[in-house]
C-alpha cells in the first residue's frame, strides 16, 4: 500500500513537471500552479473532506468500537460522530431518577482518541421511548419538569465535548403540520395549544445549558422542494425572526429512491442557509432492494453511487452546508434491514465486508473536487 501510494505521488509530481515543461514551450506559461500541479489527491474521506473544511461524520454504535476493522474504518475516514441511538431517552434513561452515560461516554471518549468531532442526538423526539416515560400518565408541569432536566443534565455533561445537538428530531408529519406528542400535546409540556411553544421552550432550555452548543432542527422527508420542506422552512424563519435559538437545520435524507432532484436539494439547502442557519446532512443513506440473500443488483449499486454523488456535491457547493454524516458506515451494521423488514439494504459506503463501494469511490471523488468544482 505504502509502495502504492509513494509510486502514485511520484507519477502525479512526474507528470505535473511534465506538464508544466509542455506548457512554457506552448507558450502557455500562465496557466495556474494549482492545474499545473494539481494537489495530491486523498486518499480517505477524512482528508478530502477536511481540505474544504467539511465534516464528514457517521452514526456509530459503541458496542462494536472492539471490532478491529470497524473501529479502523471509522477513525480512518470520518472526523465527525454522533450516537446512532446511544444518546437517545432509552438508552440514558433506564427510570425517572438517574441517568446512564456509560455508551454516550464511550462515543465522546472515541472521539477524542481519534480528533472527531461530536454530534448530539436527540433530546426531544417522539420515538423509542423508556416504558416509564411513554405509559408514565405524567402531568404537563411534571413532563415539563422532566424535559427541562434532562436537557440540562445531558448537554451539561458534554459542554465543550459534543458542538452540536439535534435539539429536536421529527417534530412535523409529511404535511408540515406538528406531530402529536408527549411534549406537545399527549399531554404536553403544558404549552398543547401554542403551537411551536413546546420546540421553542426546547431550545431555550438549550441554549441556557450550554450556550457554546450549536442547536440544530432535525427533519427527515423534507430536504428537497415539498410541502414539508416547505413548512419547515416557515417556521425556521419564523423562529430566526422572533430570536428563537436555533443554530441550524439537520437534513436527514434516508433516500429510497435511486433519482434524486439534486436541484431540489439545492434550493432547499440555500433557501435555509440564507436565514442565517448551518445546514447539516445528518443521517444520509442510500437503500437498495435486496434478494433473500440480502444481494442488491450491481447497476443499483452504481445508481447508488450518484445519488451519493449528487448529494455530497449539493453540500459542497454551498459555503453554508457544514458537515456530511452518513447513518452508519458498513453494510454490516445499518437499520435499514429491520427498518424495511429486509427488502432493502445495502445502503452505506462500506460492503459488509468493510471493501470501498463505488459509492465509497464517488463521495471521495466528489470530496476531493472540493467546494468550487463545477457540475
Ligand atoms: C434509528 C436507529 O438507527 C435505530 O438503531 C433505532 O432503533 C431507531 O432509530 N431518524 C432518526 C434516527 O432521527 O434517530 C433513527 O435512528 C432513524 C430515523
Amino acid at each position: 500500500m505504502r509502495f502504492f501510494m509513494c509510486r502514485s505521488f511520484l507519477t502525479f509530481r512526474a507528470i505535473g513537471v511534465l506538464l508544466a515543461g509542455l506548457a512554457a514551450l506552448s507558450g502557455d506559461a500562465q496557466l495556474p500552479a494549482s492545474q499545473l500541479n494539481p494537489p495530491d489527491s486523498a486518499s480517505t474521506l477524512r482528508q478530502a473532506a477536511s481540505r474544504s473544511g467539511l465534516l464528514i461524520g457517521t452514526a456509530v454504535r459503541p458496542s462494536l468500537f472492539s471490532e478491529a476493522a470497524y473501529s479502523t474504518a471509522l477513525a480512518r475516514e470520518f472526523n465527525m460522530v454522533e450516537a446512532e441511538d446511544a444518546m437517545k431517552w432509552w438508552v440514558l434513561r433506564h427510570d425517572p431518577d438517574s441517568f446512564d452515560f456509560e455508551e454516550a461516554d464511550a462515543v465522546v471518549r472515541f472521539a477524542q482518541a481519534h480528533a472527531m468531532k461530536v454530534r448530539g442526538h436527540c433530546l426531544v423526539w417522539d420515538h423509542n421511548h423508556p416504558e416509564w416515560l411513554a405509559r408514565g400518565h405524567f402531568t404537563p408541569s411534571q413532563l415539563s419538569q422532566l424535559l427541562h432536566d434532562h436537557i440540562d443534565r445531558v448537554m451539561k455533561r458534554y459542554a465543550g465535548q459534543v458542538f452540536a445537538w439535534d435539539v429536536v428530531n421529527e417534530a412535523t408529519d409529511e404535511k408540515g403540520k406538528l406531530r402529536d406528542s408527549i411534549w406537545y400535546n399527549q399531554p404536553g409540556i403544558g404549552l398543547a395549544d401554542h403551537g411551536t411553544a413546546y420546540l421553542e421552550q426546547a431550545f431555550r432550555w438549550a441554549r441556557e445549558a450550554d450556550p457554546h452548543a450549536l442547536l440544530f432542527y432535525n427533519e427527515a422527508e423534507g430536504e428537497m422542494l415539498n410541502r414539508k420542506s416547505s413548512a419547515i422552512y416557515e417556521m425556521l424563519k419564523d423562529f430566526k425572526r422572533r430570536g428563537v435559538p436555533i443554530d441550524g437545520v439537520g437534513l436527514q435524507l434516508h433516500v429510497a429512491s435511486l433519482e434524486i432532484d439534486p436541484a431540489a436539494l439545492a434550493a432547499n439547502i440555500a433557501r435555509l442557509t440564507a436565514l442565517g442557519l448551518a445546514v447539516h446532512i445528518t443521517e444520509l443513506d442510500v437503500s437498495l432492494p435486496v434478494n433473500s440473500e440480502g444481494l442488491a443488483r450491481p447497476d443499483d449499486l452504481l445508481r447508488q453511487s450518484q445519488v451519493y454523488r449528487e448529494v455530497v456535491h449539493a453540500c459542497l457547493q454551498n459555503p453554508g452546508c457544514t458537515a456530511i454524516q452518513t447513518w452508519g458506515f458498513t453494510d454490516k451494521y445499518s437499520w435499514i434491514g429491520w427498518h424495511s423488514h429486509g427488502a432493502r439494504g445495502r445502503a452505506l459506503l462500506f460492503d459488509k465486508a468493510y471493501e470501498k463501494k463505488p459509492a465509497y469511490d464517488a463521495v471521495l471523488q466528489e470530496l476531493s473536487a472540493g467546494r468550487n468544482s463545477a457540475k
